[in-house]
């Protein structure tokens, strides 16, 4: 079959990959990919939300599946576009349609979502710029820290964690009156304070059964020992030591079951991946978030667990029928270290030649922020190249990763030599 990847990150990098080694896939596209995805297939110059340009490419190539990676174009709809279209409509489309997406695109929505289905997760309560009185006055009473959380998407910028009340209450006005983050915090949810360890636990789901993929943990700080500014991620591990199976059954008994049990129930449709945020608090689940995709860096590590032919999964969500495939997980130990630009997550440096892939032979290197130059491969995203590897254990997997992310070379480039270390 030929398959149609939406993204250029990691993450697509990453699936691109693992897809091209099925049997099943003939022809793999890539839109709009970066300048490592060529190495699995073919990239397509329209963006993830060009809705009528992707139908066009996807009509003249005969794509017989497309796999959503980031979320922004299944908020905006993509699945439904796909489903409303008389041509279109036979092509599944791996992802939900926008309002099983809201689990990501709105707090409040999966919030609420969470407490009709008893899920644990921190009390919260969400405020407008109509209640903004309130909300200053709920702070008082809230405890600190306190965590205040745009409603719609913010680029992953939405979620603050504020130590005073000054603070709180500054933040809080900023949102609701000044429309700190846009539209998207025309909402903000206030959320009680979670201590403990994260990590991320994928669902693969055909909106009725679901397989649990490896979960992961990801490094979100730009510093060695979690410090500096958060980031779209630095770095991730899978499996996670600390998710023994004691632990992993609580998730899916309290977190996984009642959502699947959930969106069925409320007759949302969901064909995709479920992403939920995790906070291990002193050995009990709580749901930090969900996403509607799945992670990055996480899926880079995800991905060399996989044993399975992951068309055949594909195939299982798309046709409804995802019991009868088979998941083999490896139980070997996958790193992946993220190489960043110079300043990022700030301003960064961009247009930098990148050199040195050729000298790493026990690593995957997953290509994101990079674009083709002539022939010169440069960066030009803040996130650029994720080094992953497979290894019999995590000693070996973080070393070989930290190595061969030192193999590569550009002007200004970052990585944190510290991810997964903690966990030894
Ligand atoms: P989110 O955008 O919801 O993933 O939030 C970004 C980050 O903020 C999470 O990965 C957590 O590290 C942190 N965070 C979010 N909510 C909470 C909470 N209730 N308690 C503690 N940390 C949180
Ligand atoms: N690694 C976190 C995310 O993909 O949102």
């Amino acid at each position: 079959m030929n398959i149609l990847i939406l993204g250029s990150g990691g993450r697509e990098s990453a699936l691109a990959w693992k897809i091209a080694q099925s049997p099943k896939c003939d022809k793999l596209f890539i839109a709009p990919g970066n300048a490592g995805t060529p190495q699995y297939g073919t990239n397509v110059d329209i963006k993830t939300t060009d809705f009528e340009g992707l139908k066009e490419f996807a009509l003249k190539n005969n794509i017989d599946l497309v796999l959503v990676g980031p979320e922004e174009p299944l908020v905006k709809g993509i699945h439904d576009f796909f489903l409303a279209d008389e041509q279109l409509k036979k092509i599944p489309v791996i992802g939900p349609q926008a309002e099983g997406a809201q689990l990501e695109g709105s707090k409040d929505f999966s919030k609420a979502f969470m407490q009709r289905h008893h899920i644990p997760a921190a009390d919260s309560q969400t405020f407008t710029r109509e209640t903004l009185q309130d909300g200053l006055k709920y702070l008082k009473t809230a405890g600190l820290p306190i965590v205040l959380k745009a409603d719609g998407l913010a680029a992953g910028k939405g979620v603050l964690i504020c130590t005073t009340l000054e603070e709180a209450q500054y933040e809080l006005t900023e949102m609701l009156d000044n429309a700190k983050f846009g539209d998207a915090s025309a909402k903000v949810v206030i959320e009680q304070f979670l201590e403990g360890i994260e990590l991320s636990v994928f669902v693969m789901t055909d909106g009725k059964n679901y397989k649990i993929l490896p979960e992961a943990k990801d490094y979100k700080r730009i510093g060695e020992g979690d410090t500096g500014l958060n980031t779209g991620g630095m770095g991730s591990v899978s499996p996670v030591p600390f998710a023994d199976s004691t632990f992993l059954k609580k998730v899916e008994e309290r977190v996984i079951i009642p959502t699947i049990e959930g969106l069925h129930k409320e007759n949302i449709p969901y064909k995709g991946f479920i992403f939920i945020g995790l906070m291990n608090c002193k050995g009990e689940p709580y749901v930090i978030e969900y996403n509607c995709r799945m992670g990055d860096p996480e899926t880079e590590s995800v991905m060399l667990r996989i044993e399975s032919d992951f068309v055949d999964l594909l195939e299982g969500v798309a046709g409804g029928n995802l019991n009868t495939k088979d998941l083999v997980i490896s139980d070997k130990v996958a790193a992946t270290v993220m190489i960043v630009s110079g300043g990022y997550p700030g301003d960064y440096l961009k247009n930098k030649a990148i050199t040195g892939a050729e000298n790493i032979h026990n690593s995957n290197v997953f290509h994101a922020g990079t674009s083709l130059k002539g022939e010169e491969i440069i960066n030009t995203g803040g996130r650029v190249i994720a080094i992953s590897t497979l290894q019999d254990n995590l000693f070996n997997a973080l070393q070989q990763a930290t190595a061969d992310a030192s193999r590569i070379y550009f002007d200004g480039m970052y990585f944190r030599r510290d991810i997964g270390f903690d966990l030894l």
